[in-house]
C-alpha cells in the first residue's frame, strides 16, 4: 500500500488543480477511498454519507484551468448522452483529470457502477447491476478465436483489432481470442464447472461468480497466442505476444486487469491473458500512474473476497 500511497501523493498538485473546490475538500477528510462512487451511485450500493466535516468547511478557491464542475460542462454532459465514453473523458481534460475528478468525489455525473460505460468497476465487491445485464451491442472479434464467445463491445473489438495488427506488425507472433463476452448464463456454466473441477475455494481464486464477471460487460478479453495453433489461456503469459501485450496494451485501451502481486485487492490470480478495455485516455492515465489494480485507479476498496 506504500508504494500505492506514494504514487498518489506524488500526483497530488495535478489532482488538487482539477478537483477543486469540492475535491480539496473531501480529499482533506480523508477516508474517502470509496466517495468518488458515493456519488455516482444511484441506489444500488449502501454505502456511506459524506462525512459532515466536509460540508463545514470553508470552501477552496479554485486556481487551475479545469472546471471546478466538470459534470455541469455542455461538452460532458453531451458526450454522456451521447453514450460516447472516450469524448466524455476528453471533455474532462484527459484520463488523469477524469480520475482524478471522481476519486475527489467531483464528478456525480460518472457512476462506476453503470455496466454501460468503459469505466465501470467490477469484482468480489462490486456485481453487475442488474445481476443479468446483458450489452445493447455487442460485435464479433475479427480475430481467430478458440471458443464461440467471441463478441465484444465494438469500441473494445475496434482496439483489440488494432493492437493484434501491432503486435504482428512487431513481430511478435498472432494474437486470438478465447473468451470475450460471457452471459450471465454462460458464467454460470463456466464458474460451476471450475467448482466441480477444483473446489469452490480455487475456482474462486479464478472464476468469477455469476454476476460478478467483467466478462458480462463486454469489455474484457482473455487473449492467446496463435502461432501454429493456439495456446490456452495458461500459457500466454510466457509467450512473446504476452510480453509484448503486457508492455503495450496500454496503447490500445486495455489494461491487465489482474496482475502478479495484487490477489489482494482484485480477488483473483494473475490473469496475464484478461485484458480490460477502459479506453485510451484511463489506460494512458492508469500507464503513466504506474497503477496495478483499477481499485487502486478509482481509489475503491480492495476486493479481496465475497460478502457471502
Ligand atoms: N476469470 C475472471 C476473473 C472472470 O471469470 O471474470
Ligand atoms: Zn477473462
Amino acid at each position: 500500500m506504500s508504494a500505492t500511497h506514494s504514487r498518489h501523493a506524488s500526483r497530488a498538485p495535478l489532482a488538487v488543480k482539477v478537483a477543486l473546490p469540492i475535491g480539496v475538500l473531501f480529499t482533506a477528510v480523508a477516508s474517502l477511498a470509496t466517495l468518488g462512487d458515493v456519488f455516482a451511485t444511484s441506489s444500488a450500493y449502501t454505502e456511506l454519507p459524506a462525512p459532515a466535516a466536509a460540508m463545514t468547511l470553508p470552501v477552496v478557491q479554485a486556481t487551475g484551468e479545469r472546471a471546478a464542475d466538470p459534470c455541469g460542462e455542455a461538452e460532458v454532459r453531451d458526450a454522456l448522452a451521447a453514450g460516447d465514453d472516450a469524448a466524455a473523458v476528453a471533455a474532462f481534460g484527459g484520463g488523469e483529470e477524469f480520475r482524478a475528478a471522481v476519486t475527489a468525489g467531483n464528478a456525480p455525473c460518472i457512476s462506476l457502477q453503470d455496466p454501460n460505460r468503459s469505466w465501470v468497476v467490477i469484482n468480489k465487491q462490486r456485481p453487475l447491476r442488474p445481476e443479468t445485464f446483458e450489452p445493447g451491442a455487442l460485435t464479433r472479434v475479427s480475430l481467430q478465436s478458440t471458443t464461440p464467445s467471441n463478441r465484444l463491445r465494438p469500441e473494445a473489438a475496434e482496439a483489440l483489432a488494432r493492437m493484434a495488427a501491432a503486435a504482428r506488425d512487431a513481430g511478435v507472433g498472432v494474437i486470438g481470442i478465447n473468451n470475450g463476452y460471457r452471459s450471465f448464463g454462460v458464467q454460470q456454466l463456466t464458474y460451476s464447472s471450475h467448482v466441480r473441477s477444483q473446489g469452490q475455494e480455487r475456482a474462486d481464486a479464478g472464476s468469477a461468480r455469476p454476476g460478478f464477471s467483467e466478462h458480462q460487460t463486454g469489455f474484457a478479453i482473455d487473449v492467446v497466442a496463435c502461432d501454429s495453433g493456439c495456446t490456452g489461456i495458461g500459457a500466454f503469459g510466457d509467450t512473446a505476444q504476452g510480453r509484448w501485450v503486457a508492455e503495450h496494451a496500454w496503447e490500445y485501451g486495455f489494461i491487465v486487469r489482474y496482475e502478479h502481486g495484487e490477489t489482494g485487492t482484485t480477488g483473483y490470480l494473475p490473469e496475464p491473458w484478461h485484458l480490460r478495455y477502459i479506453g485510451t485516455d484511463l489506460a494512458a492515465a492508469y500507464h503513466d500512474g504506474d497503477f496495478r489494480t483499477l481499485e487502486e485507479f478509482f481509489a475503491l476498496p480492495a476486493a479481496s473476497d465475497y460478502d457471502f
